[in-house]
């Protein structure tokens, strides 16, 4: 026991020698001496701090709150956008961060910096819902050693050899979607479609079985408890942001019960489900079959399984199901684009059957869908705050100290000003280079929305390949109609994801 909580310290306090009423006088300066250290140390955040060079609005450059703020309400996206569209490239948003969006810095952040020691997550970005390291959180021994166990089923060779089981779930997917809609007569909300198809599809390639969202039309508890579990974090980095005790206030007044609930929940049924894996040998090499050969092996942890799993599941169902949704919105929203769309994948295949991941990734109009759907709607709309390493960094031109946190968010890149000529127009034609006079000063680079370098999505080519097939695949069979009640669909906030609310569509078989 530390000396500290020793009962016999405490009974040498002068407590009782403090009366109530002295208590009135020494309650308002206690908070007179704390307001004045936390303005001194605005003073100086302003004036002397390494970093009070770099423009920025005063409250973000004096303290946390305008960050602690912006995760907190869910607009961080937006705002950090908003930001740099006023202030140009290179923005303070917390005394202690630098927030870029000129593409020319992506590989000094988050790439292998020539032979320098890489840049560390920002170990406040995770810590709430971190019991265990994983691939996402661990350091980088334990980053390259779970990168290599869990690479084999994401290469090319490999998602050829499955590529048929992305196409009977994709098939499902056209067949009730034709069923619940009702031939095009009744709206659907293509939000939950999406999900029930994304994660059905996980469910198989993780653990070699079917969560059946499709079958049932009805979300798996599991959605929603990760998603609460994406909420808990965000609320968790922006309590990190704050002064204590407001930090401990904060968590136990905005984080509520069903968070926490549903994040047990979480928990819960990843353990089942790892369980129910563990107990059979599925058809074909699923993302866990390496890692389960070195648990048995008794090489392995089952809490270290169990956290891998779980966010293979999340992050390759939620995100690849937020970028369907952003996608069919944007395209519903506009006849002409999704007209044009269908028109090379009508005209392109004689036969539906002839699609395959080889020929799609031919066609040019569908892979400019995919891209702007990712850069007008990514799935993962945040910064990812990175660590300056000791000796410091050098980004456009100044030097920034060891210990201090640098960033590139994504939605700010693929949407600012500077980065893209007309940004807000949904236009597949910027990749295509139908419209050179438009797009051709875009600076291309800066989207990155699987992020960069080593600790890139390990899931890109898969989430690409399964993405292209549904668009084309849609496309093939429907026309589109966006129902009033969704105009608007993408103003929305984000916690970790966006929080997407549902997405009323009509697809209509085709008639010709
Ligand atoms: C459109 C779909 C997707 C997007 C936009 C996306 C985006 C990202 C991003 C931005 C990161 C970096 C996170 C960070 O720096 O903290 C990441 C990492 C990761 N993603 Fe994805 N992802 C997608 C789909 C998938 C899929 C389908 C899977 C697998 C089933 C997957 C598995 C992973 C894994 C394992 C990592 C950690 C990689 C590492 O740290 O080495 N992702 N993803």
């Amino acid at each position: 026991m530390s000396s500290f909580t020793s009962p016999d310290i405490l009974s040498h306090l002068p407590i009782e020698a403090i009366q109530p009423s002295q208590l009135l006088y020494l309650l308002p300066i206690g908070f007179v001496a704390w307001a004045l250290y936390h303005l001194s140390i605005g003073f100086y955040n302003l004036t002397l701090h390494p970093l009070a060079g770099y423009p920025g609005p005063l409250l973000a450059r004096s303290s946390t709150l305008w960050y602690a703020g912006a995760l907190a309400r869910g607009t961080i996206a937006q705002d950090l956008l908003a930001l740099h569209d006023k202030y140009g490239d290179t923005v303070r948003i917390t005394p202690d961060e630098i927030s870029f969006i000129d593409p020319k810095n992506w590989k000094e952040i988050y790439g292998y910096r020539g032979g320098k020691v890489e840049m560390i997550k920002d170990p406040r970005y995770h810590d709430t819902v971190k019991p265990t390291p994983t691939i996402l959180t661990g350091d980088y021994d334990q980053h390259n050693y779970y990168r290599k166990v869990l690479s084999a089923p994401f290469s090319e060779i490999a998602l050829k050899k499955n590529e048929h089981i992305l196409h009977e779930f994709v098939d499902k997917w056209v067949y009730r979607v034709k069923e619940l809609g009702q031939n095009g007569t009744k709206r659907i909300d293509a939000t939950d479609w999406f999900n029930f198809l994304t994660f059905d599809l996980i469910g198989y390639l993780a653990y070699g079985e079917e969560f059946n969202c499709m079958t049932n039309s009805r979300l798996h508890d599991w959605i929603e408890a990760s998603l609460a579990m994406a909420t808990l974090m965000t609320l968790g980095q922006a309590a990190r942001q704050l002064p204590y005790p407001f930090d401990k206030i904060y968590k136990a007044w905005a984080i509520p019960e069903y968070v926490y609930r549903h994040t047990k929940m979480h928990r819960t049924l990843v353990e089942e489900q790892v369980n129910s894996r563990l107990g059979k040998d599925p058809k074909h090499m699923d993302f866990l079959q390496r890692m389960i050969e070195i648990y048995k092996a008794g090489n392995l942890d089952f809490p270290t399984l169990s956290e891998h799993a779980s966010l293979l599941t999340i992050g390759g169902s939620e995100t690849t199901a937020t970028l369907l949704a952003g996608a069919v919105y944007f395209l519903a929203k506009d006849p002409k684009v999704y007209g044009k769309l269908t028109k090379e994948i009508r005209t392109r295949f004689a036969d539906e059957k002839e699609m395959n991941l080889i020929n799609l990734s031919q066609c040019k109009y569908l892979l400019g869908v995919v891209e702007e759907s990712l850069r007008i709607y990514p799935p993962s709309p945040a910064n990812h705050t990175r660590m300056v390493p000791q000796g410091g960094a050098t980004l456009e031109g100044k030097h920034i100290p060891g210990g201090y946190c640098v960033s590139m968010p994504m939605y700010g890149s693929f949407n600012a000003k500077s980065n893209w000529a007309q940004p807000t127009r949904f236009a597949p034609e910027r990749w295509t280079g139908e419209e050179p006079e438009t797009f051709g000063r875009d600076r291309k680079e800066a989207l990155k929305p699987f992020s960069f370098g080593p600790r890139n999505c390990l899931g890109q080519q898969l989430a690409n390949h399964e993405v292209r097939l549904v668009i084309a695949k849609m496309a093939w069979h429907f026309d589109l109609e966006l129902m009033s009640e969704s105009i608007g669909w993408e103003q929305q906030t984000s916690y970790t994801f966006w929080k997407k609310l549902p997405l009323y569509v009509k697809m209509i078989p085709r008639k010709n």
